[in-house]
């Protein structure tokens, strides 16, 4: 059928790819955003993190924006799956000389690894807290909002826990200096002054954020000693 043939196209796979990661990497620079409140003196920290995710998981809007990450989440970890197969089954294997290494870097060249390291930290990441406060029992602050601001703050006292997050953010470092850049070439910039922007900007999302987000744990543990 035309339409299977158009979705196991190679072009409509990276199209998807490009477009659901674009997006995961948007939702990454709000989440920190919303994290930091981590960060603020205590007091007004638990009661403004709280109020913070009770006003998200209230909001008709913001409920429709976060169905469409689960969707883009779900798709780029499975055509990622899907793509990797596919570069396995067609690689190199045969080649007397592998020069691979000459022309792409490490972490192009294992997206699929990265990808793995991510999906860890997030399984890990969403048990402990997305799944304990859509579906667990939290206890209630002074305002009767769900207290999710005491659950994160308790497990970065954990140093097990802060060094987990701190892998999964490097994982997702390298991760991400090889997505940015590609998903806007795949987009359609290939003019070579834009692919060499967006290769600079790709580098910089992909060192700021990641560094952005330990901040978040190790200033918390610090902080407890
Ligand atoms: C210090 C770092 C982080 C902290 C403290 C943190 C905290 C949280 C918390 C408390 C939740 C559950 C409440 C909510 O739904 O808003 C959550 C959800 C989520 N987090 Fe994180 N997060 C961090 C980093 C990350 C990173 C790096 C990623 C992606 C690679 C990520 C992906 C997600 C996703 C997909 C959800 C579900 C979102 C939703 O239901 O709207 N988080 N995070």
């Amino acid at each position: 059928m035309a339409f299977l043939k158009v979705i196991q196209s190679t072009l409509f796979r990276k199209i998807l790819m490009s477009l659901t990661g674009l997006f995961l990497a948007f939702f990454l620079i709000i989440h920190l955003l919303g994290n930091f409140q981590l960060l603020l003196d205590p007091e007004i920290a638990r009661e403004q993190y709280n109020w913070y995710s009770t006003t998200l998981s209230h909001n008709i809007l913001i409920e429709i924006v976060a169905k469409i990450l689960y969707v883009s989440l779900l798709l780029h970890i499975l055509d990622a799956l899907y793509i990797t197969i596919k570069n396995r089954q067609a690689d190199g294997r045969n080649l007397k000389v592998d020069t691979r290494g000459k022309v792409s870097y490490w972490h192009s060249r294992n997206m699929g690894v990265l990808g793995v390291v991510i999906l860890i930290f997030l399984v890990i990441h969403l048990k402990d807290y997305w799944y304990i406060y859509k579906f667990g029992e939290l206890p209630l602050d002074e305002q009767g909002q769900k207290d999710l601001y005491t659950i994160v703050i308790a497990s970065f006292k954990n140093i097990w826990y802060v060094i987990i997050y701190l892998l999964g953010f490097i994982g997702l470092g390298f991760h991400l200096a090889h997505g940015v850049a590609s998903g806007f070439r795949t987009l359609g910039l290939y003019h070579k002054t834009w692919v060499n922007i967006m290769k600079y900007i790709g580098i910089a999302f992909a060192i700021l954020i990641p560094l952005a987000y330990a901040i978040i744990p190790v200033i918390i543990y610090i902080k407890n000693l």
